[in-house]
């Protein structure tokens, strides 16, 4: 039987008094952002240094009791907060949040995990760099959770998502030791790539502590444009022309239907939506250049005045200036929030060929309708990417709760029936967490669902690192 008094007492020669965390509100880190499930830490501990880190997972290991790292909290598949059986530790990686080293000859930096993204992209922009991860959640969000995620948003049809963007990690595996990778080479074949197991692994096989990430040179102009379409089809239209126009200078391409975007007119008033109920969808679109503002500015105007003569654009503005393209970005970034105001909502963060986004939708829409009338289909997400975030509102007036306890079931297999006859993924970019486990199960083929246990057998055979997240292990 584990003495929890014993082990509190333990962490708290570790990292100090003031960074275990056992009462008081406690809610930051045992709530999900979505507010879909509240649990309950034997304590909240904070260390502050790799070595720090180590130790406490040495600790933890000793006492047989597992271990739930969290960054932000900000995750979208209740990954990032304890079970509810008070057993677990809350490992908080926020005090941990150093930058370690910007190198500009090498186009890189290291950054400790629970750096705040935001900060990571403003130290860069100082030094006259780019750091082009970049999210609605990035005031927030740390480099330890975009890698553990592998987050995508709204830049990764030019730079890639968070695993492209790592050259590098040190990591406190499950048993305590710490590995350090951080060479910020761009070549290395040396055998397996230990780097790529972690990034995306939420959590489970060992504790993300710092990494060596790519940097970019920023561009000269960054332009931002807003388009209403007829259609998605016209929206994928648009999309391959703004390839053709744009080549890499095309760093944004998001998609936002007419309701999600009802719901920011809804809840955020003071927000200057453009081309209101005009269109059925609206694209968001981003050019950057690295030539000057006035040739970014010529390639947006052929690229809209081709897209308005095909047909595939009925409307566009392109911002004035950086306020104005802030605006127009912001208005994308609120629609989750929007959503959340709206009340519980059911997620599908699905990722599919662009080339087939229009027919899937058409069908999912049809089906949704005919077998769950009223439901409110919140379609957004980024386009450029293939990846949908094709969200399911309660219908109007209904209780969210029991909607989501009688509906989630049913409707998730709905629509990731069709997913697969699409030849497409469940997560695109949020994760499997507790919330998609069953799903996986379901959806991923036996045979590399036993490489993924294999792995995490091996990595952490006593299941300590966030058990029952991604994989269930019998
Ligand atoms: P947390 O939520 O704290 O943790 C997420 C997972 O990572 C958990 O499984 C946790 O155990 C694990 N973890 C955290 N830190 C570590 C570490 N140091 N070592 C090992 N494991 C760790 N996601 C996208 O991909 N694209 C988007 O566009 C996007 N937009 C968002 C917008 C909003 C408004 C919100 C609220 C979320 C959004 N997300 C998006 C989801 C979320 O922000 C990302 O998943 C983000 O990467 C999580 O970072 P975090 O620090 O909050 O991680
Ligand atoms: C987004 O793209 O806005 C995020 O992934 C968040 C969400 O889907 O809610
Ligand atoms: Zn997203």
């Amino acid at each position: 039987m584990m003495d929890i008094e014993a082990l509190r007492a333990t962490l708290r020669t570790l990292v100090g008094e003031a960074h275990v965390l056992t009462d008081g509100d406690l809610t930051a880190y045992e709530q999900d952002w979505r507010k879909r499930e509240r649990g309950r830490a034997l304590a909240v501990v904070r260390p502050g240094t790799t070595e720090e880190v180590a130790a406490v997972v040495k600790a933890c290991g000793a006492a047989g009791v597992s271990l739930v790292p969290q960054g932000g909290n900000t995750g979208m598949v209740v990954g990032s907060i304890p079970d509810a059986s008070g057993t677990q530790v809350l490992l908080s990686l926020q005090r941990l949040n150093r930058i370690r080293a910007i190198d500009a000859a090498n186009l890189t930096v290291t950054v400790e995990a629970g750096c705040v993204l935001q900060t990571l992209q403003e130290a860069c922009e100082k030094d006259g760099f780019l750091f082009p991860l970049s999210l609605a959640a990035e005031g927030s969000c740390t480099i330890g959770g975009n890698l553990a995620t592998n987050a995508g948003g709204t830049q990764v049809v030019r730079y890639g998502n968070t695993r492209e963007l790592c050259l590098g990690l040190e990591v406190v595996t499950a048993q305590g030791e710490v590995w350090s990778g951080l060479t910020g080479l761009r070549k290395d074949n040396t055998g397996y790539d230990l780097r790529h197991l972690f990034i995306g692994s939420e959590g489970t096989l060992g504790v993300i502590t710092a990494a060596t990430l790519r940097m970019y040179p920023l561009p000269a102009a960054q332009l931002t444009a807003f388009a209403a379409v007829p259609s998605l089809d016209a929206a994928v239209q648009l999309l391959g022309l703004a390839h053709q126009h744009l080549n890499a200078g095309l760093t944004g391409f998001e998609v936002m239907g007419d309701f999600a975007l009802g719901l920011v007119r809804k809840h955020f008033p003071q927000q200057n939506v453009p081309f209101g109920g005009m269109s059925p969808y609206c694209v968001v679109l981003e050019n950057s250049d690295h030539e000057s503002e006035s040739h970014a500015r010529e390639q947006f105007e052929r690229l809209l005045e081709a897209a308005l003569e095909q047909g595939c654009v009925l409307d566009a503005v392109v911002a004035e200036n950086i306020a104005q393209a802030r605006a127009l970005w912001h208005i994308r970034e609120s629609i989750p929030l929007a959503q959340a105001q709206e009340g519980l909502n059911i997620k599908h963060d699905i990722s599919i060929a662009v080339s087939r986004i229009p027919a899937f939708v058409t069908e999912v829409d049809a089906l949704l309708e005919q077998h769950f009338p009223g439901v409110r289909l919140v379609n957004y997400g980024h386009l450029g990417d293939g990846n949908l975030h094709y969200n399911v509102q309660a219908p109007d007036g209904a209780d969210a709760e029991a909607f989501l306890r009688d509906q989630e079931g049913p409707i998730n297999t709905l629509v990731y029936e069709v997913v697969d006859r699409f030849n497409g993924s469940i997560s695109a970019e949020h994760g499997i967490g507790s919330l998609k486990r069953e799903k996986l199960a379901h959806h991923k083929s036996p045979v590399a669902l036993n490489a993924m246990r294999a792995i995490k057998g091996a990595l952490d055979p006593k299941n300590l690192m966030n058990p029952g997240r991604v994989l269930s292990i019998e």
